[in-house]
C-alpha cells in the first residue's frame, strides 16, 4: 500500500492502477463501518484509494472541526489490512492552496432540509471537497455509508446532475449488536449518553416492524416517536421523518426512508432505515 499526500504523487499512483478503480472517501477515524466500505470496494473494483481528509469546509463555526478525531496511523494500519492499494492523506494547503474556494457546489433545495436545517452550508461543503476529490482520484466507482443517506442522495443526484463518471454505490449500515450506528462521533459519547443515543436506533426499528406488521405512514412515524420517548432520556429529537428513497418530500407508500436526527449533550447523531409501507388506510 502506498501513501501520497501531494497531487502530484497522487497522479502518478493513480496513473499506475491499471482496471477498474473504486475510491472510499473519509475524514479519517475509521472503523468497522469504514471497514464495510473498505470490503465490498475491494469487492468490486480491481484496486481501492482511499481518501483521508478532515475537511474544514463542512464544519460550521461551532462544530467539532478542531476537536475531530485524528488517528492518521491506526487508519493507515486499517486501510492496509483491508488491501488499499493507495492511501491520499492530503494537507488543508493541499487541497485549498488558494484559501477556501470562492466557488461552492450548490446542492439545491435538498441540501437545505433535514441535516442542511441544522447545519447551513454543510452539503455545499461535502459536495465541494467530493467533486473535487473526484478529480483528483477519477474513480471508476464510489463507495459510501448509507448511515449518511442525504449525504449519499445528494453525492448520487450530483454524479447524474453534473455528469461526473463515477457510479456511486451505497454500503448499508454497520451497527453495534445493540442497534447503535457506527459513527466516528460515538466516541464523544459518556456512559450514559451512549444509552440515550440508543433511543435513535429503536425509535427506528420500532418504525420499520411497524411497517413490517402492515403499517401505513402515520403508523410508522407513531411508533417511531413512541419508542424514541421511551428511551434512556438525555437524547433531544431534531426530526423524525418518513420520506420516499430519493428524500424527495410528500405522501410514501411502498419503499421508504425513515430519518432521525438527535442531540445527545454536545454531540449530534444520525441514523436512518429502510421501511417499506403499506398504503394509507
Ligand atoms: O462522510 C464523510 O466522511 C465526509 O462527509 C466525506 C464524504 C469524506 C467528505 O468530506
Amino acid at each position: 500500500m502506498e501513501l501520497v499526500t501531494t497531487r502530484e504523487e497522487l497522479a502518478r499512483a493513480r496513473a499506475e492502477l491499471t482496471g477498474t478503480v473504486g475510491v472510499v472517501m473519509t475524514m479519517g477515524a475509521l472503523h468497522e463501518g469504514h471497514e464495510a466500505l473498505l470490503r465490498v470496494a475491494r469487492e468490486q473494483a480491481d484496486h481501492v484509494l482511499v481518501t483521508i481528509f478532515v475537511n474544514p469546509l463542512q464544519f460550521g463555526p461551532n462544530e467539532d472541526f478542531d476537536r475531530y478525531p485524528r488517528t492518521l496511523a491506526a487508519d493507515l494500519e486499517v486501510c492496509r489490512r483491508a488491501g488499499a492499494d493507495v492511501v491520499f492523506a492530503p494537507s488543508r494547503e493541499e487541497i485549498y492552496p488558494g484559501g477556501e474556494p470562492r466557488v461552492r457546489v450548490n446542492p439545491g433545495g435538498l441540501g437545505e432540509d433535514l441535516e442542511g436545517q441544522s447545519r447551513p452550508g454543510f452539503f455545499h461543503g461535502v459536495l465541494t471537497v467530493v467533486l473535487k476529490l473526484f478529480q483528483l482520484t477519477r474513480p471508476d466507482l464510489a463507495f459510501f455509508g448509507e448511515k449518511d443517506y442525504q449525504q449519499l442522495t445528494l453525492i448520487r443526484r450530483m454524479a447524474r446532475d453534473l455528469d461526473v463518471p463515477v457510479r456511486v454505490v451505497g454500503v448499508p449500515t454497520v451497527r453495534e449488536p445493540d442497534g447503535l450506528a457506527l459513527s466516528s462521533r460515538n466516541r464523544y459519547l459518556s456512559e450514559p449518553e451512549r444509552a440515550a443515543a440508543l433511543s435513535l436506533s429503536a425509535a427506528l426499528r420500532a418504525g420499520a416492524d411497524a411497517a413490517e406488521q402492515g403499517g401505513d405512514a402515520g403508523v410508522v412515524l407513531s411508533a417511531a416517536h413512541h419508542a424514541f420517548g421511551a428511551g434512556t432520556p438525555g437524547a433531544q429529537l431534531d426530526y423524525l421523518v418518513l420520506t420516499d428513497p430519493e428524500l424527495e418530500p410528500g405522501p410514501v407508500e411502498g419503499p421508504a426512508r425513515l430519518l432521525i436526527a438527535a442531540r445527545v449533550g454536545a454531540t449530534r447523531l444520525i441514523d436512518n432505515m429502510p421501511v417499506h409501507l403499506a398504503p394509507r388506510s
